[in-house]
């Protein structure tokens, strides 16, 4: 039998399987990682090698040297995650995998390395969208979390708001028309001479300013679930260029939490009303900036007086890792969804509502 015939006799079988342990590859940007997750939920290792040192000296992730240092930490990352979780190959029921989106040659290393494991051990790939994996990122941190609920996914690559109507079934309501907001935070931040990764920095400083500055966002998506963060990012920089430019004193802590005020509260706010005007009960957040304070705070509160349940994901499985792309993929295959053949490839770019690779 050829590894296809043997990998779709082994999925089938998995839809209906008591346990299924997953091995689960993470390498869309900075991040090698690879996690074992049982049934969805359970983490028995999450393995991450994080770049952020090796890129803070250039500003931001060079895409070149990501894939160069994925390849160096692929092999190790994959022994720690085994040896973490006490399990050896044989107990491994699928090899999960970031297929997209993401920098390509960095999720090239993770699909080549997932695949040449799928092969060698004959295992059924499952092709996971990195956005999803953010999402279920919430399963881990909430057991009792279930859909149907809203999602806001706020990351570096993507803003939107999603309807999550059952495990694989995702509609998007509204999506950026410009630019994601983390990288509005990564971008404010590098104007403010703080280190990369911004989002944190911005978090941090932001607790000790004042929202003196009134910066806005655009008016015309008032009514719509769409959001537009390139207005903001540019009245950020050109302030800041301004006052440089005529010597006038600026205070760093203030611009950081005039911007966070202002973005959050967009973010929040649109939320909110998708959950009421569709009748949710449940909101959830997702992607790296949902590890923002004043974004989880701002969400807390307006859920509390909408009579919403709030939930994010704990801080270590909001930013990227190989857990939630392993939680994803036990849904996925207990729907019979994402087996991938070999000749799969990485995708840059990745549709939002789509599981199909
Ligand atoms: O989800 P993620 O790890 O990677 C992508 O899929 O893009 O998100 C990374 C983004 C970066 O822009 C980073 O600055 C931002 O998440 N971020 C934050 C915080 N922590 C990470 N932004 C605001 N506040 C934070 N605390
Ligand atoms: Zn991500």
């Amino acid at each position: 039998m050829s590894y296809i015939e043997i990998v779709k006799e082994k999925f089938e079988k998995l839809k209906t399987k008591k346990d299924i342990i997953v091995l689960s590859i993470e390498s869309s940007c900075d991040e090698t990682s690879i996690a074992v997750v049982k049934n969805g939920r359970e983490v028995l290792a999450n393995v991450v090698s994080s770049q952020i040192e090796i890129h803070r000296r250039f500003g931001g992730v060079v895409p070149e040297v990501a894939s160069r240092n994925h390849i160096l930490a692929i092999s190790n990352v994959y022994k720690e995650a085994l040896l973490q979780a006490k399990l050896t190959e044989k107990d491994i029921d699928a090899i999960a995998i970031t297929y997209g989106a993401g920098l390509m040659g960095a999720l090239l290393v993770g699909v080549n390395f997932a695949k040449g494991l799928a092969y060698s051990l004959q295992l059924p790939l499952i092709a996971v969208s990195h956005v999803h994996g953010h999402i279920s990122a919430n399963y881990i941190s909430h057991t009792e979390l279930k859909p149907p609920f809203i999602c806001l996914m706020v990351s570096g690559g993507h803003t939107a708001i999603l309807q999550v109507e059952d495990y694989n079934k995702f509609t998007m309501l509204g999506t950026t028309v410009d630019d994601a907001v983390g990288e509005a935070f990564d971008k404010v931040a590098r104007v403010l001479g703080l280190p990369y990764p911004g989002g944190p920095e911005i978090d941090r400083l932001a607790k000790q300013g004042k929202p003196v500055y009134k910066f806005t966002v655009s008016n015309s998506l008032k009514n719509t679930y769409n959001f537009s963060f390139s207005g903001i990012k540019t009245e950020v920089v050109n302030l800041v260029h301004n006052a440089r430019q005529r010597g006038k004193e600026i205070l760093n802590q203030d611009i950081a939490s005039s911007f966070q005020e202002c973005v959050t509260k967009e973010l929040a706010e649109k939320a909110v009303r998708a959950c009421k005007n569709y009748g949710f009960k449940d909101l959830v957040v997702a992607g790296g900036v949902g590890a923002n304070s004043r974004l989880k705070e701002r969400l807390a509160l307006l859920c509390n007086e909408n009579n919403l349940n709030f939930y994010s994901p704990s801080l270590k499985y909001c930013t990227d890792n190989g857990a939630m792309i392993g939680s994803m993929a036990y849904y996925m295959i207990r729907d019979g969804l994402g087996l991938a053949p070999l000749s799969l490839t990485a995708k840059p770019n990745v549709e939002l509502n789509k599981n199909a690779f």
